[in-house]
């Protein structure tokens, strides 16, 4: 064990030394260390992955300094403005804006697929009636795999897409039941008038009994919501759907691991966290109490809903995030203290050096938890809110990765445990 140096200089010399630099098409490019290990023996060590680049991918760019998102190359605000939660689905999944009668046929697949297979509803008999969504729909969603596995060939690319199709179509009311059953309120089933974001809606919030009336201006927002979470290039989440495809899995199993993933409040669960944290916080009298912790090193306390490892600058998504908060709160004629108070927290870390030296920023979870309140989701649905919008992103990374042939994911490691040494039973 121990550290010494290797000249690591970046030359554009060419020797027999050199390693090739890819350009991508935005972005720093990238050394290409794949023959590093056979020609050097040396690996290149990144936990945390700060400086590697898993993948090529074409779905989604971020610039971080910049406060960049596009997806496919479309800026995520233009999309929040114009576009619908399914045409981005088709668009991360495809490449390209449907036409029109891509549109059609993609919306009636959609909703052909969106039903779960009655005995599916009977899993969510087997949990605990006070079990997290998150956990359900981990469970739910890898069950899913038992239905469709021997029926379906990953290397056939119309059975890939109707995995894709299914996942997208089946997801909310998978999330939707694991929020009714945890109330004892029968569910009700997706109904094609609706469109995808009321669809949702009215399962969530409908009972079987009743006629249920979405209101147009939530179920926009909540459109908006699907489509800023949709996709983030190689987040956790992500990689974790990647690395468990890699291997030719099931791809409702590869899914439910990204569920498991986003579920950490490092990644999707910090849009609960903040809520908790900002009801903590009580009355704007106490926010720089909890300023004071998030800058205490020897308290593990972090302001939830702060900082990105990419988002250097601003997160875009918290800007549109915020606008529609606003609106929605206006629009149901609440008033939410905890707007106040997140709207005063952000404007005095911003103001303070350990938050501007460390470029932390608000993320697209710093007010997300606040919308969806005022749309009437409970704390717990946060995260599987976001679940299902990213599940748009994890199927079309899933589908990008069937068409590489680098072959499974396998990462090394800097071995630092025992050298070799013989048996001999402990005394
Ligand atoms: N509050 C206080 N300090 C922070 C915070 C925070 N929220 N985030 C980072 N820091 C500090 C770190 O303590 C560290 O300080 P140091 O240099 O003095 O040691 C420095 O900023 C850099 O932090 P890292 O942990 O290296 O940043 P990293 O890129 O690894 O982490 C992360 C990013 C996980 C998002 C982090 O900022 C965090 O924990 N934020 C709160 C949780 C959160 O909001 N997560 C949602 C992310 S967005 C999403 O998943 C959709």
């Amino acid at each position: 064990m121990g550290t010494k140096n290797v000249n690591a200089i970046i030359s554009e010399e060419q020797n027999d030394n050199s390693l090739p630099v890819l350009d991508g098409t935005l972005g720093p490019s990238a050394v290409d260390i794949q023959t590093l290990y056979s020609r050097n023996g040396l690996l290149a060590y990144d936990p945390g992955f700060r400086s590697t680049a898993s993948c090529k991918s074409s779905i989604t760019f971020v610039d971080g300094d910049k406060g960049i998102l596009l997806y496919r190359g479309y800026p995520i605000e233009e999309l929040a403005e114009h576009s619908e939660f399914i045409e981005v689905a088709y668009l991360l999944m495809h490449g390209e804006l449907p036409s029109p009668g891509q549109r059609k046929q993609f919306d009636e697949a959609i909703g052909y697929y969106n039903l779960l297979h009655e005995q599916v509803l009977s899993f969510y008999r087997g949990f605990r009636r006070d079990a997290h969504p998150m956990a359900i729909m981990v469970g739910v969603v890898g069950a899913l795999s038992a239905f469709y596995h021997d029926v379906m060939n990953i290397r056939d690319a119309n059975d890939r897409e109707l995995a894709a199709i299914r996942l997208i179509g089946k997801m909310p009311m998978i999330a939707a039941a694991s929020y009714t059953y945890s109330v004892g309120r029968p569910q009700r089933y997706p109904n094609n008038k609706y469109d995808y974001a009321s669809n949702f809606l009215q399962m969530m919030f409908g009972a079987p009994n009743r006629e249920h009336i979405v209101d147009p201006v939530l179920a926009r927002a909540l459109d908006i919501i699907l489509i800023l979470h949709a996709d983030h290039e190689q987040n956790a989440s992500t990689s974790t759907v990647r690395l468990a495809a890699s291997s030719g899995a099931n791809p409702f199993a590869c899914i439910a691991a990204g569920i498991a993933s986003l579920w950490g409040p490092a990644h999707g669960g910090a849009n609960e966290a903040v809520l908790k944290m900002l009801m903590e916080i009580g009355t704007v009298e106490n926010i720089s109490k909890v300023i004071e912790r998030a800058k205490n090193k020897s308290d593990s306390f972090r302001l939830m809903g702060f900082g990105h490892r990419i988002y250097k600058n601003f997160d875009p998504r918290s800007l549109v995030i915020q606008k529609q908060a606003k609106k929605v709160l206006a629009h149901l004629g609440k008033e939410d203290p905890l707007l106040e108070i997140a709207m005063r927290l952000e404007e005095i870390a911003l103001k303070d050096e350990y938050f501007i030296e460390r470029k932390l920023y608000p993320n697209v979870d710093f007010y997300s938890g606040i919308l969806l309140r005022a749309m009437g989701f409970p704390m717990n649905m946060f995260t599987a809110v976001f679940a299902l919008a990213r599940t748009a992103g994890w199927v079309s990374h899933w589908l990008e990765l069937q068409g590489e042939s680098h072959g499974i994911d396998r990462p090394r490691q800097l071995y630092v445990g025992k050298t070799l040494r013989h048996y001999t039973a402990r005394k």
